[in-house]
């Protein structure tokens, strides 16, 4: 270490994501960590972190790093063939995630799955579920808008995208809360194996809604788009479609569940901003890109692994490790964005790495955007003076995101 580095404050002094003052106000310790380098050692999570958004786009882009959780040096031993489970087979087996190759292949024959006829079918769905959730809150004084709303989005959403009949949504809807548990090598292995569980039987019931749909097709789900790629393509078969599924609720339940949190806290904050935000669909695209910077909501980053012992930024990483990218450091960096504090949700963002960048690109983007501009739309139809009841508390048990204990709101309805 050399004589300035050995003199720099340890670390974790000036970055503790799950801090009380982090919760509160984020943006002085991201942009201190950025300041310590380009990537730079994170004991406390034995990871590196990397700082800058163009090593971040240029690793996103081309990949050198792996995307896959088992090349982790701390991740579970890599189970067997032999011994899989339907769980393992989807994860694993035929990992979206391990294959660099493979997944360009599905991403590229699955993109009319994403179309934007898909999405305005999927958006037709969603509308009635939206209504009767805002229906049975009523005309209240005031209402919890997580558990309210929030916490039924994501399952409804996902559900109606991939185009799960209702009978199977019981059945369905624990797996959307505990399918990020299946790889948390934080939690207890009982826990993980238990979250295991949950997947193998969601996996049992999309085999059996797959076989319906197979006997019965239909048009303008996610499902049907994908059962014809599978006729069309040999290398493309039922199990990818399940892994999709999977990814889909991995990925889609968390992100939603804070998005929808934020947008609310985001927009009665800067109340001037609604008409703004809300003109639109494509409007509200961008005030959504606006109101994620805003909340500086994210903790982590994207996790990859060094595939071999490698010279990266100036580092020594050893193969195993983990690199998490961090493009948040920036979304207060006034040297990025001019006046940071303020929500603008005009504001241009050239480019708009909120949904990241490259192969990976996310899948949900439209659908995601969609839903909220759904839900916010409705809020304000119904409760068009509706304002915060109280500044939420944070929670500070989650350790992914900066969110609320509750989001207490005042309908005002004279
Ligand atoms: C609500 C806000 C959301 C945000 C901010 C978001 C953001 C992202 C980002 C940044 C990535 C890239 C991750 C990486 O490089 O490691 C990603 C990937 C992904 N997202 Fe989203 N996402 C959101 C919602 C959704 C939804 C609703 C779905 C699905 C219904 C979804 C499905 C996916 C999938 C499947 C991937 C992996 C894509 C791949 O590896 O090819 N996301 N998302």
């Amino acid at each position: 270490m050399s004589a300035s580095a050995s003199t720099l404050p340890p670390i974790e002094s000036l970055f503790d994501p799950n801090s009380k003052s982090y919760a509160e106000n984020p943006a002085p310790q991201c942009l201190a960590i950025a300041a310590r380098g380009p990537l730079v050692w994170y004991a406390p999570w034995q990871a590196w972190i990397m700082t800058q958004m163009p090593d971040i786009m240029d690793c996103w882009k081309r990949e050198y790093l792996s995307s896959d959780f088992y090349d982790w040096e701390f991740a579970p031993p890599r189970p067997t063939e032999e011994n899989w489970n339907k769980f393992e087979k989807a994860l694993v087996g035929h990992s979206l995630l391990a294959d660099p190759d493979h997944h360009r292949l599905v991403r590229r024959i699955t993109s009319p799955a994403f179309s934007r006829n898909v999405v305005d079918n999927i958006q037709r769905q969603i509308e009635p579920h939206v209504t009767r959730l805002f229906d049975d809150i009523g005309t209240p004084e005031s209402f919890d808008y997580i558990t309210e709303v929030a916490q039924h989005i994501p399952f409804i959403s996902i559900t109606a995208m991939v185009g799960v009949p209702e009978k199977y949504w019981p059945e369905m809807k624990r797996v959307t809360q505990t399918f990020t548990e299946t790889w948390n090598p934080t939690i207890s292995e009982e826990r993980r194996l238990r979250a295991q569980e949950d997947s193998n039987k969601a996996i049992d019931i999309l085999q059996v809604v797959i076989a319906e749909r197979r006997e019965n097709p239909q048009e303008g789900d996610f499902l049907s788009a994908l059962l014809k790629i599978e006729a069309a393509n040999e290398n493309f078969n039922e199990w990818d479609i399940i892994t999709l599924i999977l990814a889909l609720i991995g990925a889609g339940a968390d992100t939603t569940l804070i998005a929808q949190q934020w947008s609310v806290y985001a927009l009665l904050k800067s109340p001037d901003q609604v008409p703004y935000a809300l003109e639109s669909a494509d409007a509200f695209s961008n005030a959504f890109s606006e109101i994620m910077r805003w909340s500086g909501n994210s903790k982590m980053g994207f996790a990859r692994y060094a595939p071999s012992d490698m010279q990266l930024l100036g580092q020594e990483v050893k193969k195993g490790q983990m690199v998490l990218m961090m493009p948040h450091l920036k979304d207060h960096d006034p040297a990025y964005f001019s006046n940071p504090e303020k929500l603008d949700v005009r504001r241009k963002f050239e480019p708009d790495v909120l949904f990241g960048y490259g192969p990976r690109f996310c899948i949900g983007a439209a659908l995601a955007k969609r839903q909220l501009y759904l839900t916010m739309g409705e809020m304000f139809k119904r409760f068009p003076n509706i304002s915060l009841a109280e500044e939420p508390e944070r929670d500070l048990e989650d350790h992914n995101a900066v969110v609320f204990k509750r989001l207490l709101l005042n309908t005002n309805i004279k």
